[in-house]
């Protein structure tokens, strides 16, 4: 068992993941795809408790891509009223987790985007954990986003090209209100990133796994905090230097 072997003092402040594989897991089954989608909403809900019993502070989830749009109307419909019945404030609210959305929300449908914001609100003063779910979301999109807000300041005066740095770009983005991710996971096999949090995984580590996002669970989640728990995080400097001083390694 994973969850007994991990080291307790050093659980990742913020886990990104990449819930991939709702598809295939329904198609091995023998199930519509909109089947795997809702087990999928299981799992986030399974997986978002063990994650802040943990003690893990973040968990930042990808649930629909700007690409994801081009999927069959269908599946998109699908998806969106499923988030609509899944968007239960009392999950929030029982587990103290503060609820927010990074992504091009203007895009949802208004439902959603109404059921959003009360979440995001009354769940605003939870402080165990926060949820962030990105929607609409792709790095691509929000780095534009992001560029744009930089510009008008220096174009208005408020801001000097010589005063942008890498905390300028921090602040312009969806995430401000959060730490880069200390550990990324991927479910469903696919090694690669998907416009996901492309300037914040700038130094996270990276975990695939062939498990499908709806049979992902505690257990699993712990063995990915397991692995994360092996490594040695460097930011650019040698093994000695972080041995000698850990909790200075990303100064
Ligand atoms: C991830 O599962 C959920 C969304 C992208 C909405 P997929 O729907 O991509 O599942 P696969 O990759 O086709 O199995
Ligand atoms: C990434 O999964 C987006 C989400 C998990 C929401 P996809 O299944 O859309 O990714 P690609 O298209 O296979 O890269
Ligand atoms: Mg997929």
């Amino acid at each position: 068992m994973y969850k007994e072997k991990i080291d307790k003092n050093n659980i990742p402040q913020h886990i990104a993941i990449i819930m991939d594989g709702n598809g295939r897991w329904a198609k091995a089954q023998g199930k519509h795809r909109g089947e795997g989608h809702i087990a999928g909403a299981q799992a986030l809900h399974d997986v978002m408790v063990a994650a802040s019993k943990l003690g893990v502070k973040y968990v930042t989830v990808y649930a629909f891509s700007t690409e994801n749009w081009r999927r069959p109307d269908e599946e998109v419909n699908g998806l969106m009223s499923l988030l609509f019945k899944k968007l239960d404030i009392d999950i929030f609210m029982d587990n103290d987790i503060r609820f927010c959305v990074i992504g091009d929300t203007a895009r949802l449908p208004e439902d959603v985007q109404e059921r959003m914001h009360y979440c995001i609100n009354r769940s605003a003063g939870n402080q165990t954990g926060t949820l962030t779910v990105a929607l609409s979301y792709s790095s691509k999109w929000e780095i534009t986003e992001a560029v744009k807000k930089i510009a008008s300041r220096v174009k208005e005066g408020s801001l000097r090209i010589e005063e942008i740095t890498d905390s300028t770009v921090d602040e312009a983005l969806n995430t401000a209100f959060l730490p880069d991710p200390d550990l990324l996971i991927r479910t469903g096999g696919e090694l690669r990133l998907s416009n996901y949090l492309l300037w914040q995984c700038a130094y996270s580590e990276l975990y695939f796994c062939d498990t499908f996002w709806p049979d992902f669970n505690e257990e699993e989640l712990c063995k990915a905090i397991y692995a994360y728990q092996q490594r040695e995080r460097r930011f650019g400097k040698t093994s000695e230097q972080v041995s000698n001083t850990p909790e200075n390694c990303h100064q």
